[in-house]
């Protein structure tokens, strides 16, 4: 019997065929999953096996797969699966429903059915915000993970000017400081409700330390600003690609006021 979705999975998956049209189309999102891109094009052993957490549609795996990655996506969204491996069939890929929650699980019945560990990992633009509790990832990812790969994380930053003035101009004051609220905090999808998480860098830094070391964090969307400000942005391509200009420079020293943070952990030797 399979286990029932989890709410920010039914909500994914009811809007996951319109997901592509909607944000592949705006010009803010592009120019962050550019930056991520490069970072995981700069960090990925060329030719690596590389297990996604919360692939959605494949956009980013199929990105991988046709510079010769092996890349084996994960998403709890059965829709969301069912569309990256439309991407990914003629490229090599591999899609499975599965939610974050359950990388250990997947970690044992990987390994013990003779799977090989992953060269990396990945999860971009959030999956991992609704996951209440890390630390079943992070063990999974370790038992996952050879030493010495990198786990490349995309979370929400927790203190987003960009967001804030985008929401001051909107006249939506409540969202300003969304991101400030501690523990669950109410989201909403697809008229679906679930409930995200954001996470700190203290804690995702503890739940991960028995296993990686954190390499460096960059942000992701600085001056870029959050979806909030399209599609307003998206008509202004100057301005956008000024902004992308400044988060290329400025991705490490600022990476705590990105509307996203990459997390780049190191798998250390510790055993498990
Ligand atoms: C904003 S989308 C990002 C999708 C994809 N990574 C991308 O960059 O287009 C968030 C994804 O997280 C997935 N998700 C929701 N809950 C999750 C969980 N518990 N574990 C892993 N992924 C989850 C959703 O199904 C959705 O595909």
């Amino acid at each position: 019997m399979t286990a029932p979705l989890r709410p920010a999975a039914l909500a994914f998956d009811a809007i996951a065929s319109r997901f592509d049209e909607r944000f592949g189309a705006w010009l803010s999102v592009a120019a962050q999953r550019r930056a991520v891109r490069s970072a995981l094009l700069e960090t990925f052993p060329k030719g690596g096996h590389i297990l996604e957490l919360g692939g959605g549609t494949g956009e980013d795996a199929a990105f991988l797969a046709q510079r010769e990655y092996r890349v084996h996506l994960t998403d709890p969204s059965p829709t969301m699966v069912e569309l990256a491996k439309t991407k990914l069939e003629m490229l090599g890929g591999y899609g499975e429903v599965l939610a974050a929650e359950e990388v250990e699980s997947f970690a044992i019945r990987h390994l013990c059915g003779g799977g090989e560990q992953f060269d990396g990992a990945f999860s971009n633009f959030a999956p991992l915000n609704c996951v209440s509790n890390l630390a079943p990832v992070a063990r999974g990812l370790a038992r996952l993970l050879k030493p010495g790969a990198s786990a490349m994380l995309v979370l929400f930053g927790t203190c987003c000017p960009g967001e804030m003035v985008v929401e001051t101009l909107r006249g939506r004051p409540r969202q300003m400081l969304r991101r400030r609220k501690r523990g669950e905090a109410p989201a909403r999808l697809g008229k679906r409700e679930f409930t995200v998480v954001y996470h700190r860098r203290a804690e995702i830094v503890r739940t991960f330390a028995p296993w990686f070391s954190l390499n460096r964090r960059l942000g992701i969307g600085v001056a870029v600003p959050p979806s909030a400000a399209e599609p307003w942005i998206s008509c202004q391509p100057k301005l956008l690609a000024g902004m992308e200009a400044f988060d290329r420079a400025a991705a490490a020293l600022l990476a705590g006021l990105g509307d996203h943070i990459l997390y780049q952990f190191s798998r250390n030797d510790e055993s498990l």
